[in-house]
C-alpha cells in the first residue's frame, strides 16, 4: 500500500483535528501550532468517540467525552481513563499535498 493524498495543507486549520478515512481506516489529522501535520487513529481507546471531535492543545488531542489527552507523536494517552495508545500514521508532505499511508504505523515508544 502506498501513501495517499488526503487533502492540501491549506485545507487544514491550525490546532483543529479533522477526520479522514483512508482504505477504511479512520484517522484524526492535525496541523499543530508548529506547522507539523500528525495523523493518529480517530477512535478513542476508552470508548467509541471520534478524537477529531476533541480539543487540540500543542501536540495532544483531548477526547471530549472523559478528558483523556493523546500524544499526536506517540499515540499514547497522557492521562486516564484511556490507557491504550491509538496508532500513529506516517504523514508525508509533498508540496502542498498531505499524504498518509494507513498501513504504516510508527513505532510507539
Ligand atoms: S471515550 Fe475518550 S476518554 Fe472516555
Amino acid at each position: 500500500m502506498t501513501a495517499q493524498r488526503i487533502c492540501s495543507l491549506g485545507e487544514l486549520v491550525q490546532d483543529e483535528a479533522r477526520r479522514f478515512e483512508v482504505d477504511g481506516v479512520a484517522m484524526a489529522v492535525v496541523l499543530d501550532s508548529n506547522g507539523e501535520v500528525h495523523a493518529i487513529g480517530d477512535t478513542c481507546t476508552h470508548g467509541d468517540i471520534s478524537l477529531s471531535e476533541g480539543f487540540v492543545d500543542g501536540d495532544t488531542v483531548e477526547c471530549w467525552a472523559h478528558g483523556s489527552a493523546f500524544s499526536l507523536r506517540t499515540g499514547k494517552p497522557l492521562n486516564l481513563p484511556a490507557y491504550e495508545p491509538v496508532p500513529v500514521f506516517q504523514v508525508t508532505i509533498d508540496g502542498d499535498d498531505v499524504l498518509v499511508d494507513p498501513a504504516v504505523k510508527l513505532a510507539l515508544n
